[in-house]
C-alpha cells in the first residue's frame, strides 16, 4: 500500500506492507532516533508525536500514519532540515542538566516532555513524573530528567529558578507573568520585590517544598554591569548539545 504523510516537516510517500509497524517504517526511513525497546508499549522508547499527540510507534501500524504529521525527536528543534540541527530547549536542558547517560531513552523522553509541556507549560515535579511515567530509563534514576523538563519549562517561561525545588504550576505561571511584566528601567534589586521567593513557596503537601527565589531573566540581563541583587542558579546556562542516543 502507498502511504503519504509528513515526517519532521518533510512530505513522505512510501510503500508499506499492511501489517508493517510504524516503528519499523520510520526506522526504514532513517528516523533512527525512534528506538525500539520492548516492542510492546511498555518502555516509551519508540515515542513520536502524531498530529502533536504522544503515541507509541511500536503499537501503531504504518497504515495509521496516512495523512498524519509525524514528529520525532530529530524534528523537535529547528534549523535547516538538511543542515545543522538546532536543539529544542527540552533537548538543550537534557544535555545541560545531565539527563542523558546512554541516551537510548532520550529521544522518547524528549517527545514525552514536549507533549507534556504543550499541555501543561508549568508542571510541578510530580506532574513531570506523571507525564513521563510511560517512558523508562535504565540509567539516570529520573531525577536529572525531571530537572531537565522543569528547566526547559522555566526557560520557555523565561524564568530562572532552582530546579531542585518543587513549584506549583500557579507559582510558575505567576513567575512567568511577573517576568514579562517587569517594568523597563528598574534595577535587579527591584526584581526580588517583583517576584518574592516567599510568595512562590510550594504549599505544604505539594512536594518537597523549600524556599527558593526567582529572578526574571530580563532582570538578570539588565543587571549586567550594574550592582546586582541576589540570584538563584540558572536553568539555562552553559553550552549547547544535541540530545539523542545511538542509532
Ligand atoms: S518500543 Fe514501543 S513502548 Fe517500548
Ligand atoms: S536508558 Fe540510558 S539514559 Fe535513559
Amino acid at each position: 500500500m502507498k502511504l503519504s504523510f509528513t515526517l519532521n516537516g518533510r512530505a513522505v510517500q512510501v510503500a508499506a506492507a499492511p501489517d508493517q509497524r510504524a516503528v519499523d517504517l520510520l526506522r526504514e526511513l532513517d528516523a533512527l532516533d525512534v528506538k525500539e525497546g520492548c516492542g510492546t508499549g511498555e518502555c516509551g522508547a519508540c515515542s513520536v508525536l502524531v498530529d502533536g499527540v504522544h503515541k507509541l510507534s511500536c503499537l501503531l501500524l504504518a497504515a495509521q500514519l496516512q495523512g498524519r504529521e509525524l514528529t520525532t525527536a530529530a524534528g523537535l528543534g529547528g534549523g535547516d532540515p538538511h543542515g545543522p540541527h538546532v536543539p529544542h530547549p527540552i533537548q538543550r536542558a537534557f544535555a545541560e542538566q545531565g539527563a542523558v547517560q546512554c541516551g537510548f531513552c532520550t529521544p522518547g523522553m524528549t517527545i514525552a516532555a514536549a507533549a507534556l509541556l504543550a499541555e501543561n507549560p508549568a508542571p510541578t515535579r510530580l506532574e513531570v513524573r506523571r507525564g513521563i511515567s510511560g517512558n523508562l530509563c535504565r540509567c539516570t534514576g529520573y531525577v536529572k530528567i525531571v530537572d531537565a523538563v522543569r528547566a526547559a519549562a522555566l526557560e520557555l517561561a523565561d524564568v530562572s529558578v532552582d530546579v531542585s525545588a518543587d513549584v506549583p504550576a500557579e507559582a510558575l505561571s505567576a513567575a512567568s507573568d511577573a517576568a514579562l511584566a517587569y517594568p523597563a528601567g528598574e534595577t535587579a534589586g527591584d526584581a526580588s520585590s517583583v517576584v518574592p521567593g516567599a510568595a512562590l513557596a510550594a504549599p505544604a503537601g505539594d512536594a518537597p517544598g523549600g524556599a527558593f527565589s526567582v529572578t526574571p531573566v530580563s532582570a538578570r540581563v539588565r543587571a549586567k554591569g550594574r550592582t546586582t541583587g541576589s540570584t538563584t542558579g540558572s536553568a539555562t546556562g552553559g553550552g549547547k548539545a544535541k540530545a539523542g542516543g545511538a542509532a
